[in-house]
């Protein structure tokens, strides 16, 4: 028996509810697909931990996750503590700490989803987003001085590195190269910043050249925004800094239904430490205790962990399950344009995968 040990960190807001929903649809996966088991454990990490005790997760929180085959991660933030706090005291430190530096966002328009574009023009978003997830924009360098004075000084200082840019770019060249389009968008905005974008594109001129085989092309961070919006088909795979990415991806939520559905996963493709995968909504303090968070992007990212897990039948049925849901359109979260509460979204996902005998 396959055995794979799960670290779940429902953290903050609604990731409490959209976790447990996700455990509720692995359990079932295992029950129903058996040949795989999955040892999941707790870790009751985030604001309240961090009222209690002053951090968001103990001292040897990292040394305690080591352990484990996955992360599967809620969200961080709390109106309660300033979001910078509690982003840099959990997830941000675990991204970092474990090396997680390829952060993979698909974006599809899933059956039956209305995208906010016109005339089907969204009918093929089927886009997969590369963000660069350890350094950049997001490195933590900076400081600020003189606080409070006229002359306070405050500095966020984007660190890129030979090493970790072109880490980010092969890896999204090779995922590019996986694909049936074999396209990947190369995303900069070298034009004004001068230094690392520089070498960020530098760098990508000189792997591409390896790269034959893909249709590529480059754009700045501003104009991929309108193309995101004005041409979806001429994208499959984009790579891009990290806040750059981190932008670009909300837009492509947004573009392809709703932030509710969104995935992510944090990989340390090498697998020197564990990988987290994550919905990207956050924690969504306005709809928190209401049951009626989205579960989807909690179910999609289990989808993305069974499949980085190497159990990839378990991860077919989980997303033929989710594409049944939207493509039914009978029980759909509010965000959807549906009345369905979390609870009855995941009964549903049950009912699919009981349902789903050879149909893989
Ligand atoms: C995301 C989120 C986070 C990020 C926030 C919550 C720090 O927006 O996962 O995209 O910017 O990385
Ligand atoms: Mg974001």
């Amino acid at each position: 028996m396959r055995e794979y040990r799960i670290a779940a960190i429902p953290g903050d807001g609604i990731g409490s509810e959209v976790i447990d929903a996700g455990i509720r649809v692995l359990d079932s996966l295992v029950k129903h697909i058996g040949g795989f088991n999955l040892s999941i454990t707790h870790f009751p990490w985030g604001t309240d931990f961090y009222l209690e005790h002053g951090k968001m997760m103990p001292d040897d929180g990292l040394e305690q996750l080591k352990k484990f085959d996955a992360i599967y991660f809620g969200s961080a933030g709390d109106p309660r503590v300033p979001d910078h706090i509690s982003l840099w005291g959990l997830r941000l430190a675990i991204c970092q700490s474990f090396d997680q530096y390829a952060n993979v966002r698909p974006s599809i328009l899933l059956p039956g989803v209305q995208s906010p574009l016109r005339d089907g023009a969204a009918d093929s978003i089927d886009w997969v987003i590369i963000r660069e997830n350890t350094e950049g924009e997001y490195a933590g360098a900076g400081g600020r001085v003189h606080s409070g004075h006229a002359s306070e000084v405050g500095l966020d200082v984007s660190v890129f590195t030979r090493s970790g840019v072109e880490r980010i770019q092969r890896f999204a060249l090779d995922l590019a190269r996986s694909r049936p389009q074999k396209k990947l968008t190369f995303v900069t905005k070298s034009n004004a910043q001068r230094h690392g974008m520089v070498m960020w594109d530098d760098i990508f001129d000189q792997l591409c050249s390896k790269y034959s085989d893909l249709t590529i092309d480059k754009m700045l961070v501003d104009a991929m925004t309108t193309r995101m919006v004005l041409d979806p088909k001429s994208i499959d795979v984009v790579v891009a800094t990290n806040l750059h990415a981190d932008i670009l991806s909300d837009l492509a939520a947004a573009l392809s239904g709703s932030m509710g559905i969104a995935p992510t996963a944090n990989l340390n493709p090498e697998g020197e430490f564990p990988s987290m995968f994550e919905p990207i909504h956050g924690s969504a303090f306005d709809i928190m205790g209401k049951d009626i968070a989205n579960p989807i992007g909690a179910f999609w990212s289990a989808v993305m962990m069974l499949n980085h897990l190497g159990e990839a039948s378990a991860a077919q049925i989980l997303m033929n399950a989710i594409e049944k849901c939207t493509l039914d359109g009978t029980c759909l979260p509010q965000d959807l344009g549906g009345a369905a509460t979390t609870e009855q979204v995941t009964d549903f996902i049950l009912d699919m995968i009981r349902g789903s005998n050879d149909r893989v």
